[in-house]
């Protein structure tokens, strides 16, 4: 239970919360080191301030303190009453008030409060902070108090207070602290942005790896994933993405060997049937062509029952012709392989072609690439693959058409592939039939046993190539029939 809901809080979310949480502790801390120091600093510039006023404040009376000229002390105190200065207060040496300002007069309070009664050093400063209320109103007071000494001796005389209202100082912390506050809003907000744009950016690779894999486990192994990233997660995904192309070989090749199974299966029980069949209809066949021939020799017979007895020898070798190539397409036979020029195989097929390539008027077209070796194959059976090849062809085009055979080799794999295209522009073959067109008995002819690529095919694999339809510019059809090369043949 635990983990399911653990995993269900994606990596994104996850560095979000956990990079903004880091950022913002360490910002709150920043900040409130910042506003301890801007607010001790407000505090001591204050604190310097009213040092200096009370300094100045002694230094102006203490004539007037010797000579006990007390009216014009408080003349003079009420004159600097002003501004942030809230009151002052000279104490005599007993620490009884004996100039107070008028401000507060009535404040027994504070009049009674001094912290130099007793021995105290001239450098002696006191602070201290407190509450008061002036003219029904409550104020933060900073208070400074110093001794005043005669000069040129070391009897004290008294000392001197001054009330220095913090309002202003109060209005600079809280200044400082909205500016503070404000930059922490507008840096909480940047580190939730900027989090977010960190954290997709490390997602955002570890995202389309996923939804790639999710494509490629559905089955579409063409898919690759693209790699956007050069660091960990590109070196999985290219990984991954040589790992689909390894799947899909193997595919492929699973599916060819299964194709060549259920073709050998079906070539095995097809081979039984038309050993039966071929048997059965044979003889009889044998029998009814001889006396069909006598009958047709018969000085008995007129014009019109000689031609259909022609007609009918005709339908008698066009199924003779059938069972033959039935029987070589069924039969399963060892390769006599010896090195032949294809050139030459080329050749003999087209010349046992020839007379009807002449009748029909095509034009022959050929291109045999010069000093290519042997191939090592079973001349007979390949000169057999050529022919059948030709002759579809031959019967695609119209009159005059165009038949190309073109012999190259190339080299795969430090091994040499003859290749073997034969094109014509005849009627061309629709691109949903150019499997089909290779499984037997498919023919789209009247007369047609449609076993003639079958067998080609049957014959190409057996020596290794393969032979398929190819794509080919303008109307017509390309066959394209593929022959592994063996190095040279020894010397014999
Ligand atoms: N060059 C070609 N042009 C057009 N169609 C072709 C060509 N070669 C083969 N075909 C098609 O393939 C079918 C099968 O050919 P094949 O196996 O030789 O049998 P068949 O020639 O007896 O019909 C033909 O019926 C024809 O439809
Ligand atoms: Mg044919």
């Amino acid at each position: 239970m635990k983990n399911s809901s653990r995993a269900r809080i994606s990596i994104y979310a996850q560095m979000v919360f956990w990079t903004s949480v880091i950022l913002i502790l360490l910002m709150s801390g920043v900040l409130f080191i910042i506003q301890s120091r801007e607010v001790r600093s407000i505090y001591q510039e204050k604190k310097e301030r009213g040092l200096l006023m009370v300094r100045y404040i002694s230094e102006m009376n203490v004539r007037r303190l010797i000579l006990w000229d007390l009216d014009s002390i408080d003349e003079n105190v009420s004159g600097l009453i002003r501004d942030d200065l809230a009151y002052i207060i000279f104490y005599d040496r007993d620490g009884r008030p004996v100039v107070v300002s008028e401000s507060i007069a009535e404040n027994a309070e504070i009049l009674n409060q001094t912290s130099c009664a007793g021995e105290v050093s001239p450098e002696a400063v006191f602070y201290s902070e407190r509450k008061v209320v002036m003219d029904g109103k409550s104020l933060e007071v900073m208070e400074i108090e110093i001794p005043v000494f005669i000069p040129g001796s070391e009897s004290k005389w008294g000392s001197v207070k001054i009330g220095l209202k913090l309002e202003d100082v109060l209005q600079r912390i809280q200044r400082t602290r909205m500016v503070l506050l404000a930059v922490g809003l507008a840096a909480l907000l940047l580190t939730v942005i900027g989090s977010n744009l960190l954290a997709r950016r490390i997602t955002r690779p570890i995202k389309v790896l996923v939804e790639g894999t999710r494509r490629i486990s559905r089955g579409d192994f063409s898919y690759r994933i693209p790699v956007i990233s050069s660091d960990e997660i590109g070196v999985l995904t290219r990984s991954f993405n040589e790992m689909v192309e390894q799947l899909q070989k193997a595919r492929l090749q699973m599916e060819e060997a299964n194709r060549r199974l259920v073709q050998a299966e079906k070539l095995a029980s097809l081979g039984r049937l038309s050993a039966t069949i071929a048997h059965e209809i044979r003889n009889p066949l044998t029998s009814v062509k001889l006396n069909l021939q006598k009958l047709s020799e018969s000085e008995h017979l007129d014009e019109l029952e000689k031609e259909h007895a022609a007609i009918a020898q005709e339908g008698i070798e066009q199924i003779e012709k059938f069972i033959k190539e039935l029987l070589t397409y069924t039969r399963s036979t060892v390769l006599q392989r010896d090195y032949f020029s294809l050139q030459e195989i080329l050749e003999e097929s087209i010349k046992i072609l020839l007379p009807c390539l002449q009748e029909k008027e095509v034009v022959l077209r050929k291109y045999y690439q010069p000093g290519l070796p042997p191939a090592y194959v079973d001349a007979d059976r390949l000169r057999q693959v050529f022919l059948n090849v030709l002759r579809n062809a031959f019967e695609a085009v119209e009159e005059g058409g165009q038949i190309e055979v073109v012999l190259t080799a190339s080299s795969s794999s430090e091994r040499l592939v003859f290749e073997v295209r034969i094109s014509d522009n005849g009627c061309g073959i629709p691109e949903k039939d150019w499997e089909n067109i290779f499984e037997p008995f498919f023919t789209t002819k009247s007369s047609g046993a449609g076993l003639g690529l079958a067998n080609a095919r049957r014959i190409v694999e057996q020596h290794g190539g393969y032979i398929r339809v190819v794509k080919k510019d303008g109307p017509g059809s390309c066959f394209l029939i593929t022959l592994p090369g063996i190095e040279q043949p020894q010397e014999v």
